[in-house]
């Protein structure tokens, strides 16, 4: 049994530590990390001997820190703050002012964590969390190094997590996982998805590998297409000036749906183990194989909102936003067909879409089934036949659904679709969570099954970057081609048409 697995032990507590958040004044920290750290707190998963330490350049004071900490908390972490945990974690929080690549600030750090390891009896363990501009990872990195913050012994280990975006090409990924490594060694970088800290998500491999009677139908004798639909209602909502640089596809392809798609697509791993469950993915993720030009003109769809209404709300198009061209040739939608080439998935399309200013929030991963060979039953002609489907709603109700065509009451035979759905607000309860309550536990235990590995990084890299040189070199003259509050553009139906297939219907 891996020491590490939080699953084989459920209420094992996290290693006594420190945590260096640099970033702290960033919205990352405030509505997701501390809030995280107060449910961990609160479910009693931190240790005793524990601390954090808030890293950035703006003078604040470690009291305003732990103010204004306590009221982003109370807003973020998803229920009533109870002062007595609340307490407990103030208690161990800290303020660090200081630049991020100014060698005198980060001695002044140095200096700071020698003497709370000293109060606190963390015993040398020091996590980094680099929730920093992506250029700084690396100099970030260097300079810890070049004070021996990085280097480990058998008494103490140094961990980093590193925020996405990881690169922006596969050229910029492959130097930076190289950066990072002359540095620290691949078991020190956590490079997190927060994807992977959705329950659902999760529950992908339980839901495969714990039960006796998915998995032999999970494959390519059964099933016909996989969907994978991530949409947001909302704009890019102030972040323009990153997303025109990124886009929908870099933003949210090698890292979220490559992850989702990995999960459904992955071989059962020999063990739970960190690197035996990312061997699968990676073997996954090596599977899908890039496109060649032609390939991405026929494959892949691009869009961009123009003006509308989505979830009642008037957006203006995507050019009119602050901090992006007018004349922006940047993408809001993708939609993409991709093909694994392996034994188990040769023949079966995966169709995924994301974007922003769609008519619906939600995520979900939709297998559809084969249909019967042939129809029984009179007057129902097998065309008319639904196919089964097995829905992986990921947000936000999430659940699992599995549809079936059942006989409707009554003197003729006729079939109607019908569901069973389990939800797991009926079942388990909505506990309040940010989503990176389980990631940072993990990285708190030394458990990096749910961190992207560098090869994972660079294979879902190699498969994005023949698109984007190809949607780079040919400037998308129809845009916006797409209203806000509409399910993307007209391409993006005709993709699945073409196949004699339609994306499940959301509304
Ligand atoms: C982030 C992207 O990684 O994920 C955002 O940068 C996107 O553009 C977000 O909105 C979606 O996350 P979630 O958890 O709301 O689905």
């Amino acid at each position: 049994m891996p020491a590490s697995d939080p699953v084989l032990e459920p209420s094992r507590k996290g290693d006594p530590c420190i945590i260096v958040i640099f970033g702290a004044s960033g919205d990352l920290t405030k509505r997701k990390l501390i809030p995280a750290l107060y449910n961990l707190a609160k479910e009693k998963l931190l240790p005793d001997n524990f601390a954090v330490v808030g890293y950035a350049r703006r003078e604040i004071g470690t009291e305003k820190f732990r103010e204004r900490m306590r009221a982003d908390t109370a807003e973020y972490a998803g229920s009533q703050l109870d002062p007595e945990v609340w307490n407990w974690l103030e208690s161990r929080l800290y303020y660090q002012r200081g630049d991020l690549q100014t060698a005198g600030d980060f001695a002044d750090l140095s200096k700071t964590l020698a003497e709370l390891e000293d109060r606190h009896k963390t015993g040398g363990n020091v996590l980094f969390y680099l929730a920093t501009a992506p250029d700084l990872f690396g100099p970030v990195v260097r300079g810890l190094e070049g004070l021996g913050l990085t280097s480990e012994s058998d008494k103490r280990w140094r961990r980093a997590i590193v925020e996405k975006p990881f690169g922006h090409d596969l050229a910029s990924a492959r130097d930076l996982n190289r950066e990072l490594r002359k540095s620290l060694d691949e078991k020190q970088i956590y490079r997190i998805d927060h994807y992977l800290g959705k329950e659902t998500v999760q529950n992908l491999l339980v839901f495969r590998f714990s039960n006796g009677i998915f998995e032999p139908i999970w494959n390519r004798r059964y099933v016909d297409h996989v969907q994978i639909t991530v949409a947001e209602t909302l704009g890019v909502e102030g972040r323009g000036g990153y997303y025109d640089h990124s886009g929908a596809l870099r933003d949210m392809v090698p890292n979220h749906i490559f992850q989702l798609i990995s999960l459904v697509a992955m071989e059962p791993p020999i063990s739970f183990e960190a690197d035996a469950v990312r061997d699968e993915q990676a073997k996954v993720l090596r599977a899908l194989s890039p496109m060649t030009p032609e390939q991405v003109l026929q494959n892949t769809v691009r869009g961009q909102y123009g003006a509308g209404t989505s979830a009642g709300r008037q957006l203006s198009p995507y050019r009119a936003e602050a901090n992006v061209n007018p004349q922006s040739n940047t993408e809001t939608f993708v939609a993409m067909k991709l093909d694994i080439d392996n034994w188990r998935w040769k023949g079966v399309p995966f169709y995924l879409r994301v974007g922003k200013a769609l008519p619906k929030r939600v995520s979900e991963i939709t297998v559809t089934f084969r249909k019967p060979p042939f129809s029984l039953f009179r007057h129902t002609p097998i065309d008319n036949l639904e196919p089964n489907q097995l829905v992986i709603n990921v947000q936000p109700d999430e659940g699992i659904k599995l549809t079936f065509g059942a006989k409707r009451p009554g003197p003729t035979m006729s079939i109607g679709p019908v569901g069973m759905r389990f939800s797991y607000e009926d079942y388990f309860g909505r506990a309040p969570a940010t989503g990176y309550e389980r990631l940072l536990y993990d990285a708190l235990l030394g458990d990096q099954t749910l961190f992207q590995r560098a090869d994972m990084v660079e294979w879902g890299w190699t498969v994005v970057s023949p698109v984007q040189d190809v949607w780079h070199a040919l400037t998308a003259r129809d845009f916006p081609n797409y209203s806000a509050g509409t399910w993307g553009p007209k391409a993006a139906h005709e993709l699945l048409a073409r196949d004699g297939r339609a994306w499940r219907k959301l509304d």
